[in-house]
């Protein structure tokens, strides 16, 4: 799918790989809705890139709905979704003070695994009611974000480890299911990038982190994500599938 004039949606497009992706999108002629729970950031991404910025809930169906709504009065029918809301806040399943609240693992899988469905869901009924783009046939494409713990299971983060793979787990028949409307899903699975979620990480966890990536040994930039985001819209082979980027680092 060529960008330039599409209509673009973006969850947790106020900050770290959602605003980068926002930003790179709109360079290359996309018109670009930012969605996210935190109006402050959308709004300053959205007057950056002559986007708009629109409170999203991923978690709440309404919300969601509202939100891609006005989405599409104000630009269209989005073809392109990128789901990258998302909140960290990993713990033990046990610790000295005993087993972890089950409202956290709850939350977590609110956010990541509800969230990313419910905004897939009504994407791509507005994707299915598009006329097939006239050079690749296709209606859409749906990029969700997962992560590399989803695949290698670091200790600590049991359930984002768990949601981050059910991410991952659904490019495939949600391609599937999608095919009949010439749909393309495909996950990005980052290893650890430079946005202000990886900026809690203590810094010992930091160093390790870098050394044991094989190359390069720093921390992904946004914009590398971004690249990847235009890579798999730009790519119609691309499809049911989950791609790492993460300097060929496996967690321990
Ligand atoms: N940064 C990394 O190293 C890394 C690695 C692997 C995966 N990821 C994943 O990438 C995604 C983006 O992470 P990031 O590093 O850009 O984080 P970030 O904290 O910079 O951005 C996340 C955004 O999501 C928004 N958000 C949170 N809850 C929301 C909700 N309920 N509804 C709508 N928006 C909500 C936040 O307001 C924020 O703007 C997340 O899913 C994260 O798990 C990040």
């Amino acid at each position: 799918m060529h960008i330039q004039g599409m209509a673009a949606i973006i969850t947790g497009g106020g900050s770290g790989l959602g605003a980068a992706t926002a930003r790179h999108l709109a360079s290359a002629g996309a018109k670009v809705a930012v969605l996210d729970i935190n109006m402050d950031q959308a709004r300053g991404v959205a007057a950056e890139i002559g986007g708009i910025a629109l409170e999203c809930d991923v978690t709440s169906d309404l919300s969601a709905e509202a939100a891609i709504g006005q989405a599409r009065t104000a630009h269209g029918p989005a073809r392109i979704s990128v789901c990258c809301a998302g909140i960290s806040e990993s713990r033990r399943m046990v610790d000295r003070n005993g087993p972890a609240p089950l409202a956290h693992h709850q939350r977590l899988v609110d956010v990541h695994l509800v969230g990313t469905y419910n905004i897939c869901r009504l994407a791509a009924a507005d994707m299915a009611a598009c006329e097939p783009l006239p050079d690749t046939g296709e209606r859409g494409v749906l990029i969700n974000t997962a992560s590399i713990a989803g695949f290698d299971g670091p200790a600590g983060a049991i359930t984002y480890d768990a949601v981050k793979a059910a991410i991952a787990a659904m490019s495939l028949p949600m391609a599937r299911e999608l095919s009949r409307h010439a749909i393309r899903v495909m996950a990005i699975a980052p290893g650890i990038f430079k946005t202000p979620m990886a900026a809690g990480l203590r810094q010992d966890y930091i160093d390790e982190m870098t050394q044991a990536i094989p190359f390069p040994k720093r921390f992904g930039e946004p914009a590398e994500y971004a690249r990847m985001v235009e890579t798999i819209l730009t790519t119609p082979m691309l499809n049911g599938e989950t791609i790492r980027i993460d300097g060929g680092l496996r967690m321990t």
